[in-house]
């Protein structure tokens, strides 16, 4: 169902951008809940303010966070109804706000539209997200490896991984695990072990540089300097024991919720190993440091690694059925929409 309703003002409320009256198409969280709670709406187009751009998109990356907060389970965070989702989109640039290089216009650029915004045939984000799409690169590759590597990558460095270290990903089926496994592989990883919940992913993450692969419990007595926890949730404090005298677990995800409350006593008790846990986001890494790592990654995407991992490419209108299949839980990489 297509509805024309009062969005636009999130979307403002959003992206600070300002609006006019042409209608684009958009999909809008109209109730928290599942995935039929998201339904086609007409905005008006958007215009950019100061330090941005509106592109049209051709390719928008469902993350797992998008789930997160269409379930609702983030409106503590200031999500409400009527909400746009997306984070990351890949289109030409059509008009550039104030103290914008206007040479970005016609370009086809990735944009991190940032917490929304992005489910949009127009989509709004700071020009200083904007990363030139290498000729070779599609727009469906872009939005697959880019917000994921950028999280990967400074997940990895934020647990102060070495090469030669042994690394263990957590949840490592999603965009933000699969790039984690190629990047420490090509890294220099001493091993990289996962965690899955079937063995025909884990011969996937196997041909993607993955060594040891592992049940979702981490059953098995091998120990890791680092851990990158995509899932957090009850079990997480079980994943202390998985690591090595003087080793670190990351949290860059919480695709099962928050741990349990006794999670640092827990901790604790591990005194005489002197691990590490920290929580990761890339919220914290600004802007410029995650276009030169997004550019890199693109320039070696075009090279052939990393892959860039594409579960599935469905029409803009069709968020639903995507949002479907990341609440069953058969998505294994990225599933991206379209638009035209
Ligand atoms: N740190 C940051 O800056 C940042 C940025 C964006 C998003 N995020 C966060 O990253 C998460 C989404 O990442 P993503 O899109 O890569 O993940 P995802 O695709 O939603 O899930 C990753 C994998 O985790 C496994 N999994 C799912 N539920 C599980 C459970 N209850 N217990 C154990 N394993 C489970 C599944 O694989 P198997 O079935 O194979 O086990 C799934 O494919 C969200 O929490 C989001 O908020 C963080």
């Amino acid at each position: 169902m297509r509805h024309s309703v009062g969005h636009p003002l999130t979307l403002a409320k959003w992206t600070g951008a300002s609006i006019t009256v042409d209608p684009v198409k958009a999909i809008a969280i109209q109730q928290f809940g599942g995935p039929d709670g998201l339904a086609v709406v007409d905005l008006p187009t958007p215009e950019p303010a100061a330090g941005q751009v509106v592109l049209a998109t051709e390719a928008i990356g469902v993350g797992g966070v998008d789930v997160l907060i269409r379930s609702g389970a983030l409106a503590a965070y200031g999500f409400e109804e009527g909400h746009i989702l997306g984070g990351e989109v890949a289109g030409t640039v059509t008009a550039a706000g104030a103290d914008v290089d206007p040479s970005w216009v016609g370009r086809r650029v990735w944009g991190f539209t940032g917490v929304g915004g992005g489910y949009s045939e127009q989509a709004v984000a700071p020009a200083a997200s904007l990363v030139a799409l290498p000729e070779t690169l599609s727009a469906v590759d872009a939005v697959t490896l880019g917000s994921s590597g950028v999280v990967a990558h400074f997940g990895l460095r934020h647990a102060r991984f070495a090469p030669g270290e042994s690394v263990l990903v957590r949840g490592a089926s999603g965009g933000i695990g699969i790039m984690a496994v190629q990047l420490a592989a090509q890294a220099g990883a001493g091993t990289v072990a996962v965690t899955t919940s079937s063995p025909e992913r884990g011969a996937r993450l196997r041909e993607l540089g993955a060594t040891h692969v592992l049940d979702r419990a981490g059953t098995g007595e091998d120990t890791f300097d680092v851990v990158i926890d995509v899932v957090a949730g009850a079990h997480l404090p079980e994943f202390f024991a998985k690591l090595k005298p003087n080793g670190r677990l990351v949290a860059v995800g919480a695709v099962a919720g928050d741990p349990p409350a006794d999670f640092g006593a827990r901790l604790f008790r591990t005194f005489r190993k002197s691990l590490s846990f920290a929580t990761f986001s890339a919220d914290t890494v600004p802007l410029a440091d995650r276009r030169v790592v997004t550019a890199e990654l693109f320039a070696a995407a075009t090279r052939g690694q990393p892959a860039a991992v594409v579960h599935d490419v469905l029409p803009l209108e069709q968020a639903v059925a995507a949002h479907r299949k990341m609440q069953a839980g058969e998505v294994f990489g990225r599933i991206v929409l379209t638009v035209g």
